[in-house]
């Protein structure tokens, strides 16, 4: 066990370096010595998000995003520090000590978003061990052919018709059941008992991208149907679990969604498995329809090639439509496979065959192409309205002139005529860009460096010669406020545990100095020398202002000698 959570944040980071962790969010590219990728945190198109195992730390040239592992889990997951630690000290088998006072994070128990994973966990392993005991269910997953492997990897279960076995088991290991009711797992009475939310169902694990459960969906069982329930039951909103952030399989299709350079987008659960029993482990469902920005932009974040494959039916096109507008105006290509209307993947592929899904694969429409298809459906005017609405939301300027001539010629519509308004649209866009980006675009730290930034600069890159530093009068010479504040936290925290405790602004200029294009720290007698001399230099001058200053109090007489003294002294050096 890791003696001080010191110890235990050195032991994580060993465990999980930085690139994989941002490699489950981002598709990070080679340029020059460095990996990139579009920021996160910030709407870009060219990549300015970098980071590096071998320093720990990431960092992002335009909105100067920076941090280290738990910094970028954290805000990827919108954990705080602490939350962000628990979960993965759990992930990586580091055991964290109890947490101390001294430490600075003060409260004792676990989060409750902690304890609300650890009850999905729990339940998860529930179900599971219930799908394995009953016949009825058993019955069910067979004619539904699901295969053995899928059903361990996804981690597949069954929630008995019991209205108390879930809230037995939280009870008897000291749960809060309040935060179960909070995170959807029990239900609470009017007379205040507790009872299980989920009963008689299927039940699908819906894990976060680092592979821990957050929620369920829970699909009737036809035998055990009451007829008035809905066909399946999911959690909602929890604070472990927004829908609109998530994609269902996610955790499972990661990897082969980057090595592949494509990732596949399903309506259903059941789809996922099916595709994944079929070798296609590159897929993930949306879960529900609409789509959401969010997930565009998850999706829009490890590949830029998207497979759609949508229910033939009416909502299905609909749906389908709707996503690839949003896709085509982030830069991703789209095609859109659509099935017979009697049919879902998991049918087709269980009842056709793998041929004829290459088939329809092969067949698949443009999402452009799908688009217009669509639109001609539509009343001319509606189809203008929408592609103008479209190309004014083009955010590669390279792609607004074919789109517009594909869609003109597709919709038989004269271009002139579709790009009017489009062009006052997007002008109207970019100064607001602008505006903003030039709010933002001031640097944190000023150009010129200033005393301050130089000895700070120098600090944060050698921690352990702050007694150096020290000793020559450095933190005497800081003048800004900021800089005494961020001074004392250098010397109260290590290098290992500090980044919590910065503020952004301070986590962007420590991360700058210790990493993105900061030289490297093997010259580290020369950067001290420099600072002694800037120190020497302030010394000095504040030394000649306090004599000018004391010599304008003092007598007519004396005034002549000091300054005799000081205009000698002046040419001494
Ligand atoms: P479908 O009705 O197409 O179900 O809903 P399915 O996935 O094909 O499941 P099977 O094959 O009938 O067992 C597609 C998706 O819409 C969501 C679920 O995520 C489902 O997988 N859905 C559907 C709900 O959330 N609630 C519902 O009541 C129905
Ligand atoms: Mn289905």
């Amino acid at each position: 066990m890791a003696r001080t959570s010191r110890d235990a944040i050195a032991e994580i980071k060993a465990k999980l370096s930085m690139v994989d962790l941002a490699r489950r969010y981002l598709e990070l590219r080679p340029m020059g010595n460095r990996l990139v990728a579009p920021c996160p945190f910030h709407n870009e198109k060219t990549p300015s998000f970098t980071c590096s195992s071998e320093k720990g730390l990431y960092y992002c040239f335009g909105c100067q995003a920076a941090g280290d592992i738990f910094d970028f889990y954290g805000r990827m997951n919108g954990m705080d520090f602490r939350e962000s630690l628990e979960a993965l000290a759990e992930e990586t088998g580091v055991e964290l000590p109890r947490f101390q006072k001294a430490d600075g994070f003060a409260p004792k128990q676990v989060s409750h978003k902690q304890e609300m994973m650890k009850m999905h966990e729990i339940a998860a392993h529930h179900f599971r061990k219930n799908l394995q005991q009953s016949e009825i269910a058993g019955k069910y997953v067979a004619e539904r052919q699901i295969a053995e492997e899928v059903l361990e990897r996804f981690g597949i279960g069954f929630s008995t018709d019991s209205w108390q076995a879930l809230a037995d088991i939280f009870k008897r290991s000291g749960f809060n059941l309040d935060v179960a009711v909070e995170c959807g797992l029990l239900l609470k009475s009017k007379n205040g008992r507790y009872y299980d939310r989920f009963r008689n169902r299927l039940m699908f694990p819906i894990r976060d991208v680092n592979g821990r459960t957050i929620a369920f969906g829970g699909r009737v069982i036809p035998a055990l149907d009451d007829g008035e329930s809905a066909k399946y039951l999911n959690t909602n909103g929890t604070p472990i679990y927004k829908k609109s952030q998530q994609l269902f399989g996610l955790d499972l299709a990661r990897r082969s969604v980057t090595a592949q350079k494509s990732i596949m987008i399903t309506e259903g659960y059941m789809d996922v498995l099916t595709l994944y029993q079929f070798g296609y482990t590159n897929a993930v469902a949306c879960l529900g329809t609409s789509f959401p920005e969010e997930q565009v932009k998850r999706i829009t974040e490890l590949s830029k090639n998207v497979e759609l494959l949508f229910d033939g039916d009416n909502p299905g096109r609909e749906a389908a439509f709707k996503a690839c507008g949003k896709l085509l105006v982030k830069g991703i290509s789209c095609r859109v496979v659509l099935f017979p209307p009697s049919d879902d993947i998991d049918s087709l592929l269980k009842e056709k065959g793998k041929e004829v899904f290459e088939n329809l694969r092969a067949n698949s429409t443009e999402g452009l192409s799908f688009c217009i298809q669509t639109l001609k459906k539509r009343s001319p005017k509606d189809a203008v309205e929408w592609s103008r609405e479209f190309l004014g939301q083009i955010e590669m300027p390279e792609l607004f002139q074919p789109m517009a001539t594909k869609l003109a010629l597709g919709l038989g519509i004269d271009e002139a005529e579709l790009r009017l308004g489009v062009v006052e649209q997007k002008k109207a866009q970019n100064t607001r860009i602008n505006a903003q980006s030039g709010e933002s675009a001031k640097p944190a730290v000023p150009k010129k460096k200033t005393a301050d930034a130089e000895i700070l600069t120098v600090a944060t890159r050698y921690p352990h010669r702050l007694q150096t530093l020290q000793e020559m009068g450095a933190d005497l010479i800081l003048e800004s406020p900021k800089a005494k504040v961020y001074w004392d936290k250098l010397l109260q925290y290590g290098e290992d545990e500090i980044l919590p405790f910065l503020d952004e602004s301070e986590k962007a200029f420590w991360v700058k100095c210790r990493s993105a294009d900061a030289p490297p720290r093997n010259n580290e007698e020369g950067e001290l020398l420099a600072i002694y001399h800037l120190i020497q230099a302030k010394q000095k001058k504040s030394y000649v202002q306090s004599m000018v200053a004391a010599v304008r109090e003092s007598g007519e007489d004396a005034q002549k000698a000091y300054l005799r003294a000081l205009y000698a002294q002046g040419r001494n050096n």
